[in-house]
């Protein structure tokens, strides 16, 4: 309350607090009068309460997501991805384990995307990634190839066993690339696109969820929070990199956000360092540092020639950085705790 306040001010807040079934702790300073509010936080935004008499500021002390933060669920959770059986394994990503997932950025051929899931697949990962809908800055440049795209990848995903992670733009196209993958993408460009994010929530299935590039963690937790609202709590978040002045790199990774958000969400976090630097030559060293920061596995993205890549070409790895990434994924989770699932 402001310096002030009267006796009376006081009472009217308290009354309205109570009013809507919450409860108001009044703890009278020498100077100030701090009224601290135990309830509801949504009945409590009805209230208005800047606008009474008396109250100087208001701060919230809770999180305002409740069901992917830790203070509604304390263990941090596991999500499983694939539908199991020898055709499709079932893969976890959570606390225990260190996953890796690679593929092409963009599927363009059957050929392509089996040759680039065999090389993730010797490398060790373990769920295959590949775009058959991409999200572009030029409306002329290669937008994917939809659904065929998605067959093929349904089909790699069953000729390698590897369950499939694929990105979603629309909601209208959720139950198609719900039915051919085995996890939906959610990219940087639409972690706030609601409507989206109550579809693929709606769908049931696991969710990677990316941190928008100009995203706060609370931003990137609230739009988690439209998922989990859907009764979905499979989700996933991938930090990618955000927008910051720095151009040696296409985008900055915000390694700090991986403890920061484990500490505040019982979510799994992973890392894509392929997006995050934009340049294949920075890719082992972040997923390096992701494992050691304790990231709960990376996405990386593979291409058999990346001269002829469609899309993102110069992140892509192969051969010696591939072998390189290959030993780092195999050798340091278990430093830390882990191991690969
Ligand atoms: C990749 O997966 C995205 O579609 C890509 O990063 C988009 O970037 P661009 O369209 O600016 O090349
Ligand atoms: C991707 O992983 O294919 C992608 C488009 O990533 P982002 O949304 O992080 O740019």
């Amino acid at each position: 309350m402001s310096p002030d306040a009267t006796d009376e001010d006081v009472a009217h807040v308290v009354e309205r607090v109570e009013s809507v079934g919450g409860e108001a702790f009044v703890s009278k300073g020498v100077v100030r009068t701090i009224i601290g509010l135990v309830g509801d936080l949504e009945s409590f935004h009805g209230l208005n309460l800047r606008t009474l008499r008396g109250v100087a500021d208001v701060h919230r002390i809770s999180d305002p997501y409740k069901l992917v933060s830790r203070q509604h669920h304390a263990e941090r959770s596991t999500v499983w991805v694939g539908k199991g059986g020898a055709g499709n394994k079932r893969v976890p990503i959570g606390p225990d384990t260190f996953t890796f997932m690679a593929g092409p950025c963009a599927v363009e051929s059957p050929e392509q995307t089996l040759e680039a899931a065999r090389m993730a697949q010797s490398a060790g990962a373990t769920i295959l990634r590949g775009g058959a809908y991409k999200p572009r800055t030029s409306p002329y440049a290669f937008q994917g190839l939809g659904v065929r795209g998605l067959e093929i990848l349904a089909d790699v995903g069953a000729a390698t066993g590897m369950p499939v992670v694929t990105e979603v733009v629309d909601a209208r196209d959720v139950p198609v690339v719900a039915e051919h993958a085995d996890m939906l993408q959610i990219g940087t460009r639409n972690m706030a696109n609601f409507g989206l994010l109550q579809a693929a929530g709606d769908s049931g299935m696991p969710v990677l969820l990316k941190r928008g590039m100009t995203a706060t963690i609370e931003e990137w937790l609230m739009a988690a929070e439209y998922i989990a609202q859907r009764g979905n709590l499979d989700v996933v978040l991938c930090e990618r990199g955000i927008r910051t002045f720095e151009p040696s790199t296409r985008n900055t990774l915000d390694i700090s956000a991986v403890p920061v958000v484990q500490a505040t969400s019982h979510l799994p976090v992973i890392v894509d360092p392929s997006h995050a630097a934009g340049r294949k030559d920075l890719v082992v060293p972040l997923s390096r540092a992701a494992i050691a920061v304790g990231a709960d596995g990376i996405i990386v993205d593979v291409h058999p020639d990346p001269e002829t890549a469609l899309c993102d070409g110069p992140q892509a790895l192969l051969g010696n950085d591939l072998r390189e990434l290959a030993q780092a994924c195999r050798r340091l989770p278990p430093v830390v705790g882990r191991v690969a699932s």
